[in-house]
C-alpha cells in the first residue's frame, strides 16, 4: 500500500493562504471514515452530531465522552489522509480547563485523533489557550452552537443583527488569538462569515454561512440523503442513499419471504465423498 501523506493542521493552514477550498465531512463508523478518506476529504471530524445522526437522541446533549471515543477509534481506523478532528461532548471541556485536557487529551491518546472541536468565543477562549499549550490543536465552532440548544431556544440563524455579527467577530478574534487552527462557523448570515473569513488569521469551516468560507463541512448523513424528513435549507442532498438502502432492504426481505433467497450459487456443496460418508453415516 502507498505511503499517502496527512493532512495536517499546517495543510490548512497552506491552503488558505493560498486561497484554496477546504473539504471537511463528519463521520462516524469504520466505511463512512475510509469512504469519506478515500473521497478526498481533508478533515473528518467525529461530530457530537453521532447523537443525533447515529444514535437517534433528538440533541446533541447526551452523547458522553465514551461514545465519542468509541466512534471517534473506528474513524481513526477508517483513515489515511484526513486530518481526524473529535469533537467534545457537552459538559466534557465547560466545568474548566483542566477536565478539558484531560478529555481532549483522551481524543487523541485513545481515540486516535489529531485535533478536538470545542463550542464557543471569548467564553472558552482561556481552555482553548491551555489545550493549545498542552499540545493538543483545537478547532473552535462559532454561530449556531448546537450544545446551547436550550439557552438559543432552538436551530435558529445566529448573528442576524449588527451587534451580534460584531460580538461573532470579537469571538473569532478571540478563538485565533488562543491558538486554535479553524473555527466552525454554523448558521451565520454570508456578509458575517465572509468578514470573519476575510479578518481571521485561521482557517473558516462554514455550515449553513454560504460561500465566502475557507472550508465547507456538512454531516455525513445529509450529505447522502439518509433521512426523508426535515431537511435543512443549507443541505444539499449529493445521492439519495436513504431510499436506496430502503429499497435493497424490501427485495431483500421480499425474497426471504418468497424462498428466493439464498440461490443454491450463494452456498456452498459438500464433497462427493464427504458427502456419501455422511449420508452412510445418517444410516447408521
Ligand atoms: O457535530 C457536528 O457534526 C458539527 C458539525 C455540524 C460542524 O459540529
Amino acid at each position: 500500500m502507498s505511503e499517502v501523506k496527512r493532512v495536517t493542521t499546517e495543510t490548512l493552514r497552506k491552503k488558505k493562504a493560498a486561497g484554496e477550498k477546504i473539504a471537511m465531512i463528519t463521520a462516524y463508523d469504520f466505511p463512512g471514515a475510509k469512504m469519506a478518506d478515500e473521497a478526498g476529504a481533508d478533515v473528518i471530524l467525529v461530530g457530537d452530531s453521532l447523537a443525533m445522526a447515529v444514535l437517534g437522541y433528538d440533541s446533541t446533549l447526551p452523547v458522553t465522552m465514551e461514545e465519542m471515543l468509541h466512534h471517534t477509534r473506528a474513524v481513526s481506523r477508517g483513515t489515511r489522509r484526513a486530518l481526524v478532528v473529535g469533537d467534545m461532548p457537552f459538559l466534557s471541556y465547560q466545568v474548566n480547563a483542566d477536565e478539558a485536557v484531560r478529555n481532549a487529551g483522551r481524543f487523541l491518546q485513545e481515540a486516535g485523533a489529531a485535533a478536538v472541536k470545542l463550542e464557543g468565543g471569548r467564553e472558552v477562549a482561556g481552555t482553548v489557550a491551555r489545550l493549545v499549550k498542552t499540545g493538543i490543536p483545537v478547532m473552535g465552532h462559532l454561530g449556531l452552537t448546537p450544545q446551547s440548544v436550550q439557552q438559543i431556544g432552538g436551530y435558529t440563524l445566529q448573528a442576524k443583527g449588527a451587534k451580534t455579527a460584531l460580538l461573532l467577530l470579537d469571538d473569532a478574534q478571540a478563538l485565533a488569538d488562543a491558538g486554535a487552527f479553524a473555527i466552525v462557523l454554523e448558521k451565520i448570515p454570508i456578509e458575517v462569515a465572509a468578514e470573519v473569513t476575510a479578518r481571521a488569521p485561521v482557517a473558516t469551516i462554514g455550515i449553513g454561512s454560504g460561500p465566502a468560507c475557507d472550508g465547507q463541512v456538512l454531516v455525513f448523513h445529509d450529505l447522502l440523503g439518509m433521512y426523508d424528513g426535515f431537511k435543512a435549507k443549507f443541505v444539499k442532498q449529493y445521492a439519495q442513499i436513504g431510499a436506496a438502502i430502503r429499497e435493497a432492504i424490501g427485495r431483500y426481505v421480499l425474497e426471504v419471504y418468497q424462498g428466493n433467497y439464498p440461490e443454491e450459487e450463494h452456498a456452498w456443496h459438500m464433497e462427493r465423498d464427504e458427502l456419501e460418508a455422511f449420508r452412510a453415516g445418517l444410516q447408521g
